[in-house]
């Protein structure tokens, strides 16, 4: 399974003096070495954290595999077409919420979103539709044709400790299994961390995992790159 860590926070801690430090790139780069399969970055319509030349930075300078999250906008498209980035995921993004709610509503706006991805998939760009473990949703993905699926771990996350952990892991597994059988590949994200992450080794055939808050929250403890070769640890046990 691959690990692709989202380096928001890292913009956040910057953007909160308005200067340079800590740099996103040098950040991204300790995630590289230390094991880290790409970098994920969230460029949200208000730039809260991540911002436009950190995204070309990482794919130009850098040039680490790079999945840029994005809200289905037509800046967002714009930006992407030039970016060129090696995967692309798609979230509903809502200018109040603190981090990525839900998934999408494919069901509802499947032709508005098959000629969004279209141009992407053309250029070669792996994109993927943030969706939550729900069955009609992953059988709408696959009537659209977009090659992969991110499945929203939020709800499992909170859950996990609790009377319903299972009841949300078991949505994950089946969604994920619905979803191979349609031929999407499958990734995750959204609230996983050193606690619950190992339950994602018994979904079968997961790609990738997308984890942020929890890797920049243990790394100002223990450093970024001891942070990334412990979750790697876990996800890698199976
Ligand atoms: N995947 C997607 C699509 C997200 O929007 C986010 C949050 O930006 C993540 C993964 C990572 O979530 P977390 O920061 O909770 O690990």
């Amino acid at each position: 399974m691959l690990l692709g860590v989202n380096i928001d926070h890292v913009a956040t801690l910057r953007n909160a003096r308005g200067e340079n430090e800590p740099s996103v790139i040098e950040a991204a780069k300790i995630c590289i070495e230390a094991g880290a399969h790409g970098i994920t970055a969230h460029l949200r319509e208000d730039r809260r954290h991540i911002v436009d030349n950190d995204v070309f930075s990482l794919k130009n300078d850098l040039k680490c595999r790079l999945n840029l999250e994005m809200a289905a906008t037509y800046e967002m498209k714009k930006i992407a077409l030039e970016l060129l980035p090696d995967a692309c995921c798609i979230v509903p993004e809502n200018r109040k919420e603190i981090t990525t709610e839900g998934g999408l509503n494919i069901c509802d706006e499947k032709e508005k979103l098959k000629d969004y991805i279209k141009p992407l998939i053309q250029k070669g760009i792996q994109v993927s539709l943030f969706i939550d473990p729900d069955k009609k949703q992953v059988s709408a993905a696959a009537e659209i044709g977009v090659p992969f699926i991110e499945l929203h771990t939020g709800a499992f996350s909170r859950a996990f400790g609790t009377e319903n952990e299972e009841k949300e892991f078991m949505k994950l597994k089946q969604a994920a299994s619905l979803a191979h059988l349609l031929g999407l590949k499958v990734n995750a994200g959204h609230g996983l961390n050193y606690k619950n992450v190992h339950k994602m080794n018994e979904i079968t055939g997961l790609h990738e995992l997308n984890i942020g808050h929890s890797i920049i929250s243990k790394a100002i403890f223990t450093g970024l790159d001891s942070a990334i070769k412990d979750m790697l640890n876990i996800i890698n046990k199976s």
